[in-house]
């Protein structure tokens, strides 16, 4: 049976290295501020918007939760992002995905200040990423890197297969354990909807990555024994025995891996824990950067 890899464990111990860092720039007068825009009535956005404004508190870090309808013009987004680049109070801008569709994600994104951000989703942080410079890095692939060093799951020469190749998820994660840094330097392989033969990458994996955003898509007999197995997958499934009507499961059949594998991480109680550590880590040194006058 695999060891489960526990996200909230691990953010908890991130959790409290965070909160004492933020109290000690608060001591310096600096209080770390994140604004959170959410258009629209997206069901999954508004809860997770809630977890992030909930872990701001928890952070010690403030927050303003910006909402409004569907019906908000991209005009208006643009302004208000653009009081916001130049608010010295706020570090850190989020506008959570995805937007209506009257609205282009791509063009509200840029006119986020590079340096506030926190995301990690400006062409400018995306193309420091990929050049290996300081950036704020996607806040789900730092969190996958983190908890397998966390874990002491060796990344160095290993064969990292990752399935999807999203750009928030898959595609940087990709570039990141790929890097001749420490806790990457991994062998890659990056499965897509082109991937021809998926099972035949997958059981080749020693650490696979799961972000295909499919609830099956890894089944036992697609994994080789002793693997590592990362689920970056939320999806909701109808269940009536449910208090809510729904359960939440991965993209990967855990009964089944679970027997196969040497680790593996759970939905929920997962990767979703430590996206929003990493994103109250990239805001804690967004507001240090810019208190200290350097982005
Ligand atoms: N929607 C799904 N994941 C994310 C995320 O990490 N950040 C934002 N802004 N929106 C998302």
């Amino acid at each position: 049976m695999a060891k489960i890899i526990d996200g909230n464990r691990i953010a908890q111990q991130i959790h409290q290295e965070i909160e004492e860092q933020v109290r000690a720039l608060r001591t310096q007068g600096v209080q770390p501020c994140l604004a959170v825009i959410l258009v629209g009535e997206d069901p999954a956005s508004l809860v997770y918007v809630g977890r992030k404004q909930k872990a701001c508190e928890q952070f010690g870090i403030a927050s303003r939760t910006l909402r409004y309808g569907a019906d908000f013009s991209e005009h208006e987004l643009l302004q208000l992002i653009g009081e916001l680049n130049s608010d010295s109070s706020v570090h850190g801008i989020l506008v959570q995905l995805p937007l209506p569709h009257s609205l282009s994600s791509s063009r509200v994104i840029q006119a986020i200040a590079p340096e506030k951000d926190v995301d990690g989703f400006h062409p400018v942080n995306r193309g420091k990423l990929a050049a290996g410079e300081e950036c704020y890095a996607p806040c789900t692939p730092a969190g996958i890197q983190e908890m397998l060093i966390r874990e002491k799951i060796d990344i160095a020469g290993k064969h990292v297969v990752i399935v999807g190749r999203s750009g928030i998820v898959g595609m940087p994660l990709a570039v990141m354990l790929a890097q001749k840094k420490p806790g990457a330097n991994a062998t890659v392989t990056l499965c897509h909807t082109g991937t021809r033969d998926l099972s035949y990458h997958t059981r080749q994996a020693e650490i696979l990555i799961v972000a295909s955003g499919r609830a099956g898509t890894i089944t036992g007999e697609m994994v080789q024994e002793g693997c590592v197995v990362i689920d970056v997958g939320v999806n909701r499934i109808v269940d009536s025995t449910h208090p809510k009507g729904y359960r939440l499961v991965g993209d990967v059949d855990f009964a089944a891996v679970e027997k196969k594998a040497a680790a593996i991480s759970p939905v929920p109680g997962g990767v979703g824990p430590m996206t929003i550590a990493m994103l109250m880590k990239n805001t804690l040194q967004a507001a240090r950067k810019q208190s200290a006058g350097v982005s």
